[in-house]
């Protein structure tokens, strides 16, 4: 019932083609323009790796002028020309094997992500949001405006056993000598952006730094020779996009069957956190396969080229990942509130304005598409136990009052015509700290 209720919905989506675009242009600049904020933490170093980009650039282009497959794959790649998917694959790996751990191991056999979100004032939040240096002005709503500040006190309690406590001790205790690394897109940033606001208060300021090394930014802790890292990595494998600042949204090539580069970084971390899934919603991605000497790409909806970028990850997962030294973690979908009508009938906003989160148990959106998911519990299953899932979208699904809406900082214009309607321009995409991503924290927290 509640599926045919949805694929009605979707239907009336795309049957309102303005709709579709304006969805679509709202995606691609709030995403694009969400990268910006890197520059909040080390405006300096843009020019250098500007310098950096160009110097790549004119290598690859002496060195290596008609090999394109040993060439690097950067953000000034082009195909030479574009043709229709072949259908080849990345992976050889059955999948029909049976899955005996369900591919994650459940706390105590508990389902945490099956609950519900309750009122807490007392417990939340875990830090002030002005008291983090490292706060994104993405992300930092209080700052920016915002008055009702509800959307920082909701705990989520699953049905059928309590989380253990967030503990800023215990949980450098089980970082101690280890490298943590977020990988992924934005709301993965804003993951790692919120544990390091939870991490950071009882560390002394000259026992702690934030490197400016973009993809690569690390944050350290001397005492405890810690380091919680995020590495930029929006589509996991190898893409024209792998610059946190410089990239295209509209136009991406992918190199489906490598993740090379980036994994020569990932094998240095003790536990690793990957996302991916927005940068899959914008349409046909090209492929530009290791093999392809002639700048050939092939064209693939974001789906399909979604699950060749799995598979190959999953194979890096499965062949070069120690599992008894390190953890390797996959967050789910991170859903997104662009239509009110989906949790209020007739309705005409999006997440501007919400102050509680959703009161209907089981409730999906549109966002969060149910093909995505289907195809990652495949891949994930075929990886067992070697991968745990934090499974966020449904919690996050209640969320629609936790996204920084207007109270953030944009770094377009608007026009009149916009302001008078902040609608138009809210970002509910992304998620306003303290908040919701603090709790995919406690989540991992409790899986560590
Ligand atoms: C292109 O580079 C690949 C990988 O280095 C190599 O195997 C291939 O032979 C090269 N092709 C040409 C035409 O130079
Ligand atoms: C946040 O700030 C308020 C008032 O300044 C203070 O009472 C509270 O203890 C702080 N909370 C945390 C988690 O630091
Ligand atoms: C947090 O963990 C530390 C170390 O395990 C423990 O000593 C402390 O009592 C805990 N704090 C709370 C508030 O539970
Ligand atoms: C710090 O941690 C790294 C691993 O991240 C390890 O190689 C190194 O030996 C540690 N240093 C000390 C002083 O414990
Ligand atoms: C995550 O949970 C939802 C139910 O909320 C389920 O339908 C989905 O299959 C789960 N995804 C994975 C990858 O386990």
């Amino acid at each position: 019932m509640e599926h045919q209720q949805q694929h009605q919905k979707k239907n009336l989506l795309f049957q309102s083609p303005l709709l579709a675009l304006i969805l679509s242009l709202f995606l691609v600049a709030s995403v694009l323009y969400s990268e910006r904020n890197i520059h909040q933490i080390h405006d300096h170093h843009s020019t250098q790796q500007d310098q950096h980009q160009l110097q790549q650039l004119s290598i690859t282009r002496t060195s290596l002028p008609r090999n394109i497959s040993a060439a690097k794959l950067d953000r000034f790649t082009k195909c030479s020309s574009s043709r229709g998917y072949s259908g080849r694959k990345t992976r050889r790996v059955d999948h029909s094997m049976p899955d005996l751990h369900g591919g994650r191991s459940y706390v105590d056999e508990c389902d945490v992500f099956n609950g519900k979100w309750v009122y807490d004032d007392v417990s939340y939040p875990l830090y002030n949001e002005s008291d983090c240096p490292y706060m994104s002005d993405q992300l930092a709503c209080k700052k920016h405006g915002r008055l009702d500040l509800d959307y920082q006190k909701w705990r989520w309690q699953p049905n059928n056993c309590n989380l253990k406590r967030w503990n800023v001790t215990e949980m450098w205790e089980k970082l101690r000598g280890k490298r943590l690394m977020f990988v992924g897109d934005s709301l993965n940033r804003g993951q790692w952006i919120s544990m390091v606001c939870l991490l950071q208060s009882v560390i002394p300021t000259d026992r702690r730094s934030m490197s400016p090394n973009a993809p690569l930014t690390i944050f350290k802790a001397e005492d405890y020779n810690a380091t919680v890292e995020f590495y930029w990595a929006p589509l996991l494998v190898e893409s024209n996009s792998d610059d946190p600042v410089n990239h295209r949204l509209d136009d991406r090539i992918i190199r489906p069957d490598s993740v090379l580069k980036h994994a020569a970084e990932w094998e240095k971390a003790d536990i690793l956190v990957f996302n991916t899934y927005l940068w899959w919603r914008q349409g046909p991605v090209k492929l530009l396969w290791s093999t392809e000497e002639n700048g050939v790409c092939e064209e693939l909806e974001g789906l399909g080229a979604m699950e060749l970028a799995m598979e190959t990850w999953a194979d890096w997962v499965n062949s070069k990942v120690d599992h008894l030294s390190k953890r390797v973690f996959f967050v789910t979908m991170s859903p997104t509130h662009l239509w009110s009508w989906e949790w209020e009938a007739e309705s005409e906003g999006n997440c501007f304005g919400q102050k509680t989160p959703i009161d209907m148990k089981n409730y999906w959106g549109t966002g969060s598409d149910l093909p995505t998911m289907r195809m990652a519990e495949k891949v994930l299953g075929s990886l067992r136990s070697k991968v745990s899932v934090l499974n966020i979208t449904q919690l996050s699904e209640y969320r629609k009052d936790g996204h920084p809406s207007i109270y953030r900082k944009f770094w377009e214009a608007f026009s009149p015509k916009q302001l008078s309607k902040p609608s138009s321009y809210s970002d509910c995409i992304h998620w306003c700290l303290p908040g919701v991503p603090d709790v995919w924290n406690e989540l991992l927290f409790n899986f560590l």
